[in-house]
């Protein structure tokens, strides 16, 4: 068969061109019923055509009667509309795991039609490898290109890929002419993970250094379909850095410019990792602009934020597993992808997020929240105790096993209705153990060393918004006068008051 140069350059295995099709010939493929693990990470890197095709396919079986045509799908981490958001509007997902954002994917979620299973980002590879999600049928997965020995060049993000095509049955390769082909160079594989007791230690002791190889592994008798796509990232914008987040990003700075006078980080300070969304984005944006030089990160995902700290010098190197940006940094990164590859290592996210490693490079993980307590645990993930907003996603993996570990939010929510600082979380993502600095418009609190009750007082009077200061002082200082057990001073019959209040009045 002869390919257009434009195909052939991408696809340089001639034995797999008569597996080239469409999207909907490939989709036709995949199991009713069956698992199928998918590429994406922070709509980075997923695939495009097939999903939509799927989710087409669905969509006419349950306008035929059949109304159970569901898959249950395994990705990295959230994927996009056209992955999410068209399974989810298909009702075509019997159970996602893990990380996702999709605003339809949420509302089926939350409205009892489907389940979620939200795993540490770090921990869903192993579990999959273990057996415990079950068999894997189907691997969907972008690439940039597939080389002569079957090998891939992978795409804007890792993710869980190398998993998933190691266990899947079958494997549905996209090949995106979108994605830069120069980004070959630019991924670390990791050699196949053994299972305990047979682990090794990971020789990793820097952001900058390689564990394994460019290139996924894969094994072309298990292709069974290739589709071309030609079909952009995600590309969300980010919000322009506000009073509020530079507020965040002014009180960090300084704490760090403190760390670094007492001896407890260096000049450079230590590897960063950065959450998702605008806070986090605001908060490179401030340190872009800030006194440290030469800094590096160890992260789960690069955004806006951290091209523009790389671009300026700022940042001199950065390990992630996906590359989520805005349309204008997109086009920033593949101008001069030659030299965001000299700086840029994405890995699988259980090596990105991997507790060994985090703990060894002494990363500072800095991640927004929904909310915190007066005690300092904080929730991550759901709306009033019973609604999933996103997931825990990495922050967990980050927080357990940092040298630092800050959580950050606007001291309100919902135009001032909701105080982010609350008597007793609504759901517990991160206990008071891994939480040591939180910090909102109104300052920093260094929960270091410090019982509960001070780390009440101190919570209160630096982050919480002085409209409910009074309020929760009140609490901490009735439940401290409230009885015997005064370790950690609650009044249970109040401690959710401050939701309860709000989902009856609309106002905390
Ligand atoms: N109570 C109720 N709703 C709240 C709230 C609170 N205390 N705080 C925020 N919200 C709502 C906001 O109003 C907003 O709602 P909307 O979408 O209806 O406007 C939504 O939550 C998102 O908040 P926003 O202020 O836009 O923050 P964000 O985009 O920075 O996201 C998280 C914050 C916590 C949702 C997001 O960072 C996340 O999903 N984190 C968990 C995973 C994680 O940390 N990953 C990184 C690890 S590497």
């Amino acid at each position: 068969m002869h390919l257009p140069s434009r195909l052939a350059a991408r696809l340089r295995n001639p034995g797999l061109f008569n597996k080239l099709m469409s999207a909907t010939e490939a989709a036709a493929l995949i199991p009713l019923g069956g698992n199928v693990g998918m590429s994406g990470f922070t709509g980075a890197g997923h695939p495009k055509a097939v999903p939509p095709a799927l989710a087409a396919r669905l969509t006419a079986l349950h306008a035929a009667g059949q109304r159970d045509a569901r898959i249950n799908v395994w990705t990295g981490a959230s994927t996009a509309p056209e992955l999410d958001g068209a399974l989810a509007k298909a009702l075509g997902m019997g159970m996602r795991l893990p990380y996702q954002s999709d605003p339809t994917c949420r509302q089926r979620i939350n409205a009892g039609q489907m389940h979620y299973t939200d795993l540490h980002l770090s921990h869903v590879a192993p579990a999959a490898r273990s057996g415990v999600l079950g068999p894997l049928d189907v691997a969907v997965i972008e690439v940039v290109g597939i080389l002569p020995d079957g090998s891939l060049i992978p795409s804007t993000s890792v993710g869980n890929n190398q998993t998933w095509l190691d266990m899947a049955q079958q494997i549905i390769l996209e090949v995106n002419l979108q994605q830069n082909p120069a980004m070959q160079g630019m991924h670390d594989i990791e050699p196949p993970m053994p299972a305990a007791p047979n682990r090794q230690p990971l020789a990793l002791r820097h952001p900058h250094e390689r564990m394994g190889q460019p290139f996924l592994r894969c094994d072309p008798a298990k292709v069974v379909a290739i589709v071309m796509t030609d079909h952009p990232d995600r590309h969300t914008s980010f919000a322009v850095p506000d009073e509020i987040t530079s507020r965040i990003a002014g009180h960090l700075i300084e704490f760090f410019q403190h760390e670094v006078a007492v001896g407890r980080m260096p000049a450079q300070l230590l590897p960063l990792q950065s959450g998702v969304g605008n806070i986090a984005n605001a908060v490179m944006a401030g340190l872009n602009q800030g006194p440290f030089e030469q800094m590096t990160a160890y992260t789960e995902v690069l955004q806006d934020g951290m091209l523009a700290m790389l671009r300026s010098g700022k940042l001199a190197f950065a390990s992630a597993t996906a590359i989520s940006l805005s349309p204008q940094a997109a086009a920033e990164f593949n101008a001069n992808i030659d030299f965001y590859r000299e700086r840029i290592l994405l890995r699988s996210q259980e090596m990105s997020n991997h507790p060994e490693l985090v703990r060894r490079l002494g990363v500072v993980a800095m991640n927004a929240m929904i909310e915190a307590d007066i005690y300092g645990n904080v929730n991550s993930s759901h709306i009033m105790g019973s609604g999933i907003m996103n997931g825990i996603g990495g922050s967990g993996d980050f927080a357990r096993n940092a040298c630092l570990s800050i959580f950050m939010t606007p001291s309100l929510a919902k135009g001032g209705k909701i105080s982010c600082i609350v008597p007793m979380v609504s759901h517990h993502d991160h206990t008071e153990h891994d939480v040591q600095v939180i910090v909102t418009e109104h300052g920093l609190a260094d929960l270091r060393g410090l019982a509960p009750t001070q780390r009440a007082r101190l919570i209160v009077q630096r982050c919480a918004h002085p409209r409910f200061r009074d309020a929760l002082l009140d609490y901490l200082s009735r439940a401290s006068d409230s009885g015997s057990s005064l370790h950690t001073p609650h009044l249970l019959d109040e401690a959710l008051s401050w939701h309860s209040r709000y989902l009856r009045t609309g106002q905390m």
